[in-house]
């Protein structure tokens, strides 16, 4: 089934508020039990709003996070992880445990085993309830770069340079950010119930314009999303000003 990607115009802190209260009113509802969380700079509105709401802390330390993804390389408690990312900025201040916060092991020695075993767990569930996903500048979703199979799943996602570039600014330089990294695939994240797509500013704007109206094609990991029957984005002015 595919259905037409709902679009919401906000700055990024109405963008925050309004994906918190769609995760909120599922959560009222007995909806969600398993919340895809991303990193990136988009998703941070949407934690900032969750940590500084009392009914949203009390209603969602029990439900458990989905990271989509993790950096090969880098031990669990490197402070660039994302699992060190999404601990700081989500699972700590909302209360859960640790354990409600599951993320794939980047330093694991056998990197595929980890990623179908972190796939396996995620589809013993038949997918996340509500998924909080960004876009990168060339389209990619979680590491899903340019090329990757459109039903593909978890898996060991060599990174471009431009992702490298983009994500940059997280490390002390360049060099530092790793080639690597283990990633929900395509497919894991089209399982999802419902997503919410956050994209701000001018540097979305292409990938904003060919996920929504281009073709569905690997080229475009993003545009997969147009098959998908609940997908909601959340963007500023200048990341739609290509529609
Ligand atoms: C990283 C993450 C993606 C995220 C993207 C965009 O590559 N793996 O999940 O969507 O960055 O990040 P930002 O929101 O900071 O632009």
């Amino acid at each position: 089934m595919s259905g037409r990607i709902e679009v919401v115009v906000a700055d990024r802190e109405q963008a925050g508020a309004e994906a918190a209260r769609r995760i909120l009113d599922r959560a009222r509802r007995g909806g969600l039990r398993r919340l895809g969380v991303a990193t990136g700079g988009s998703a941070e509105p949407v934690y900032a709003a969750l940590r500084a709401d009392a009914d949203a802390v009390a209603l969602l330390r029990e439900t458990t996070a989905y990271a989509l993804d993790e950096y090969a390389g880098l031990a669990a408690d490197h402070p660039d992880s994302y699992r060190a990312t999404l601990m700081r900025q989500y699972a700590s201040p909302m209360g859960l445990s640790p354990d409600r916060l599951r993320v794939p092991d980047g330093s694991a020695a056998d990197l595929e085993a980890e990623a179908a075993r972190y796939d396996a767990e995620i589809a013993a569930h038949g997918g996340v309830d509500l998924q909080i996903l960004g876009i990168g500048g060339n389209g990619h979703i979680a590491f899903n770069e340019p090329g990757a199979p459109l039903d593909g799943r978890t898996h060991v996602q060599m990174l471009s340079e431009s992702t490298r570039a983009d994500n940059a600014r997280f490390f002390e330089s360049q060099d530092e950010v790793p080639t690597h990294a283990i990633t929900q695939g395509i497919g894991t994240i089209m399982s999802a119930d419902e997503i919410v797509m956050l994209a701000f500013g001018a540097g979305k704007a292409a990938a904003v314009r060919d996920a929504l109206r281009g073709p569905v094609t690997p080229a475009v990991p993003a545009s997969a999303l147009q098959r998908h029957a609940r997908v909601t984005l959340i963007a500023d002015g200048d990341a739609l000003a290509l529609l």
